[in-house]
């Protein structure tokens, strides 16, 4: 088997275990509950992960025949929003694991005999490269739903480590040309593509994410009572949706706490703040005196290399994430405090833009300059539009495999559910450089 097949196989083999660790974690009448109408029951996930890769690996690339042609429909996102799923005649718990796991048994068939060159679809792996990701993506939504389920805690992990190193304030970034969106990356999904220069002012931005102490703050001067801190879409929605902290927060004497996975504790002063929605993240920001990033300032913060004048893969450098330089992949149950991933800064000192919480930016979902559709238009190109804002950089509960300087996430500017947070930004004032 070439590396590359080796590769996709450790892939799918890890994304399937994480998918396990999330479903074994409850019992079945657990699996078939809708904890929230924004989610599906998990194990609407778990046969619908196994249905795309039906799909795709074992119809499209194997050319092979289908194993449930029959449910296509009860697994197609597009059919029935999130709400309704719980009412569809679903595959049950045993049925679903017996499903994905007959799917994997062909797709690992498929893999072994499939040429990885020519067709766009298989060159350098792409479609089992978009199914890892899939999956990898499927299991932070499932997460999400553990996050808003009830009862006792069922999932487990380490701490993440502590500050390292003292982070606060923001840094400079020079204006001029960087490489935004990549045409190289053979994984890249469609909306990252393709790379293309774009001129972006000098700009200073927050050296690490917005900590729940800063947010506190906010909080306690009156920032969920100003209207005028708020966009007059964000002020309709506080009111309608009676926010009045992130979600989760809950108060605690003169102070907060949060429950997450079913374990309530103080409110950690010194991590970024997460579960807040575009709106809040957005009112913030006016409320310190600045703005949120563009999606083109983010990224290049992220990735410019003033010393080459190159775009990197990640903040470090081009290598992947390994444990000290991003906290991702569910390896931890929640974000790190700020200065945890010295070795994750980028060259002019950003840190944390991979990993801990998804950072919301200022930008409507659209295409880059040069945008293809691929593989197919329901992948990115129908959720373009101002309805959705875009994310960045990942969480705690993002894979490696669904995350890297140019990776796009998008949600409506009222979600809260997702692992989100964000740092401000502001224009340089004049003389300042
Ligand atoms: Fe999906």
């Amino acid at each position: 088997m070439s590396s590359l097949k080796g590769r996709i196989a450790d892939q799918l083999t890890q994304a399937r275990s994480r998918t396990a660790v999330l479903a074994d974690a409850v019992d079945d009448d657990d699996l078939v509950t809708q904890h929230s109408p924004l989610m599906s029951p998990l194990v609407w996930d778990l046969a619908h992960v196994g249905n795309q890769e039906e799909l795709w690996l074992v119809r499209d690339v194997g050319g092979r025949e289908p194993v449930r042609i029959d449910i296509d429909h009860l697994y197609d996102a597009f059919k029935h929003p999130r709400k309704d799923r719980p009412a569809l005649p679903l595959l049950g718990p045993a049925e679903a694991r017996t499903y994905v796991a007959s799917v994997r048994d062909k797709v690992l068939d498929v893999l072994d005999r499939v040429q990885l060159e020519g067709r766009p679809l298989v060159a350098d792996g792409f479609a089992f490269g978009m199914i890892v990701q899939h999956e990898q993506q499927h299991d932070e939504t499932m997460l999400a739903t553990h996050q808003l389920r009830a009862g006792e805690p069922v999932l487990d992990a380490p701490p993440p480590p502590p500050a390292r190193v003292p982070v606060a304030g923001e840094v400079i970034v020079p204006g001029g040309w960087f490489t935004m969106g990549t045409s190289t990356e053979p994984w890249a999904l469609d909306n990252e593509r393709p790379a293309h220069e774009v001129e972006v002012p000098a700009f200073a931005i927050d050296a690490a994410p917005v900590t729940n102490g800063q947010y506190e703050v906010f909080i306690a001067e009156g920032g969920y009572d100003e209207p005028r801190w708020w966009s007059a879409e964000g002020w309709a929605h506080r009111l309608s949706a009676g926010l009045v902290a992130p979600m989760h927060w809950v108060r605690d004497g003169d102070g907060w706490a949060y429950t997450r996975f079913g374990r309530t504790a103080p409110v950690a002063r010194d991590e970024p703040v997460v579960h807040v929605c575009f709106h809040e993240a957005r009112a913030y920001a006016a409320w310190a005196g600045r703005r949120l990033p563009t999606e083109a300032e983010w990224e290049k913060a992220a990735r410019f290399d003033p010393a080459t004048g190159r775009s990197r893969r990640f903040p470090w450098g081009d290598e992947e994430p390994d444990p000290a330089h991003a906290n991702l992949g569910q390896r931890h149950l929640s974000p790190a405090p700020v200065g945890a991933y010295p070795a994750g800064a980028s060259p002019l000192g950003v840190h944390q833009l991979i990993g801990d919480v998804w950072e919301w930016v200022d930008a409507d979902f659209t295409g880059y300059p040069g945008f293809v559709a691929f593989p197919y238009q329901e992948y990115s190109e129908v959720f373009f539009g101002p309805e959705y804002k875009v994310l960045r950089g990942g969480s705690f509960g993002t894979d490696q495999a669904a995350c890297r300087g140019t990776f796009r996430n998008w949600d409506y500017p009222i979600r809260r559910q997702i692992f989100a947070g964000f740092r401000c930004a502001r224009d340089l004032r004049p003389g300042e450089v």
